[in-house]
């Protein structure tokens, strides 16, 4: 049966045919009782896009997001060697990934596949890495960053003052100092101390500070030296970061915003490094190790890159979003509302896969981006998607149509959220 291929134009498939491409569900025809399932859809995972998942909650969007993961590490050898899957876990729910989906091996039959464990590069944040540990969960790589890539204004963001207010002001002050005093290598203790001889500081600002840096370190991430970028990275593989702990901590999205952001801008000037020294060999200058290219996926990203107040990881994002095709950075961004998100994003995003959707505002926003479609025509398709979980409409950019997809099932474990799963049966044995 012939294959539909989405995220892919006419000119790459005239050059590439059906190489470098994932796996991700059926076409649907029909509506309601009479839907079908026909020819298998393949989404293009050689040249970068900003691909958007919608729909409203539990409609299958992180499974999906997970779906194309998986999809990265079963391309041919020569081109899953020269990717790489960095997944921003902001709920906690895809270190599940190193399990089989035996849940679903029948349904998987269906569709002529098995369950398969994953083999997922877990990252957690140094503090946490107990808790997985306890529980029987290997983690990989200790996710830590080191003080001195925080610029003062990252700190002052995080903590949510502003430049201009006292707090930010002494901020500035005590980073310069500390920089000074320590260059690039300096832990928060370090800070609080040149905090505390800070003679121009008046006594309840410093008092403020002590506070929220003190509090900073609790949140475990925060080293001297930090871990460095490339062990982010793992060709062929996918890594999980899991940010979710900083959930139970008050600031907990700036938190979560202020890693994210940090790790974006990391990421670019790791791809620009990259890029050079591929162009480089392309002329023919021999060869070097380069970190591969990269699809960053992003869960609940209208808390990063939202249409409101900006947070720690706003502008990192967005410049990923802008710039990054060109050192070849793809995105995922995962979000029950489209509507919520920075207008850039949605701008620029080139594939849509939304799953069942309600709000009018969202299916608007949806429109926005993909002009050549009627708002009808859009509301029309998600009103006639099948029940079932998973289903989807595709708009795509590159070929300028619209489809209804089923997403494929999990070959490994979805974790989805629940944390009843972790008692259930089959799911540790790994
Ligand atoms: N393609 C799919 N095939 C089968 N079941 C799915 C599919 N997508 C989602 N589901 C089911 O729906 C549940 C919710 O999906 P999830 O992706 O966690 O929702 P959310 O949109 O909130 O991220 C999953 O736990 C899974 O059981
Ligand atoms: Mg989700």
């Amino acid at each position: 049966m012939e294959k539909i291929i989405i995220g892919r134009n006419r000119k790459d498939f005239e050059e590439f045919g059906e190489k470098g491409t994932a796996f991700i569900g059926r076409h649907v025809v029909g509506t309601g009782e009479k839907a079908h399932l026909t020819n298998p859809m393949y989404m293009d995972v050689l040249r970068p896009h900003v691909v958007l998942v919608a729909g409203k909650r539990g409609s299958g969007k992180s499974y999906s997001a997970a779906v194309i993961a998986e999809e990265m590490t079963r391309l041919p050898k020569e081109i899953r060697e020269n990717l790489s899957v960095i997944m921003i876990d902001t709920m906690g729910i895809y270190w599940s990934m190193k399990s089989p989906n035996e849940k679903d091996r029948r349904v998987l039959a269906e569709w002529k596949m098995k369950p398969a464990a994953l083999n997922i590069k877990f990252l957690v944040p140094k503090g946490f890495m107990s808790e997985y540990e306890n529980l029987g969960v290997k983690v990989d790589c200790p996710l830590s960053v080191a003080c001195s890539d925080m610029e003062a204004d990252d700190w002052i963001i995080t903590f949510g003052f502003s430049p201009i207010d006292s707090h930010g002001i002494t901020i500035s002050r005590v980073i310069k100092n500390v920089r000074s005093k320590f260059g690039n290598e300096y832990s928060i203790r370090d800070i609080i101390s040149v905090l505390d001889s800070d003679e121009r500081c008046e006594q309840n600002v410093r008092n403020a500070l002590v506070n929220r840096f003190t509090a900073a370190n609790e949140w475990g991430v925060f080293e001297k030296k930090g871990t460095p970028v490339k062990n982010l990275f793992a060709r062929g593989r996918v890594s999980v970061l899991d940010v979710s702990h900083f959930a139970r901590t008050s600031s907990g999205w700036s938190v979560r915003g202020m890693l994210v952001g940090l790790l974006s801008r990391k990421i670019f000037h790791e791809r620009l490094k990259a890029r050079k020294t591929e162009e480089f060999e392309v002329m023919g200058g021999g060869s070097k190790e380069t970190i591969p290219m990269v699809w960053i996926m992003i869960d609940e990203a209208h808390q990063f890159v939202g249409d409101g107040a900006e947070g720690p990881a706003t502008q990192p994002v967005l410049t990923l979003v802008k710039e990054g095709r060109e050192p070849g950075i793809s995105l995922l961004l995962i979000t029950q509302r489209p509507n919520k998100l920075h207008p850039d994003a949605l701008a620029q995003s080139d594939l849509i896969i939304s799953h069942r959707l309600t709000s009018k505002a969202d299916i608007e926003a949806l429109r926005s981006v993909m002009q050549t479609y009627m708002l009808k025509d859009i509301q029309n398709y998600i009103n006639n998607l099948p029940r079932q979980k998973g289903s989807a409409i595709v708009l795509d950019d590159n070929s300028e149509r619209i489809y209804s997809v089923q997403i494929r099932p999990r070959l490994s474990w979805h974790a989805g959220g629940s944390p009843a799963a972790i008692k259930e049966k089959g799911f540790l044995d790994f």
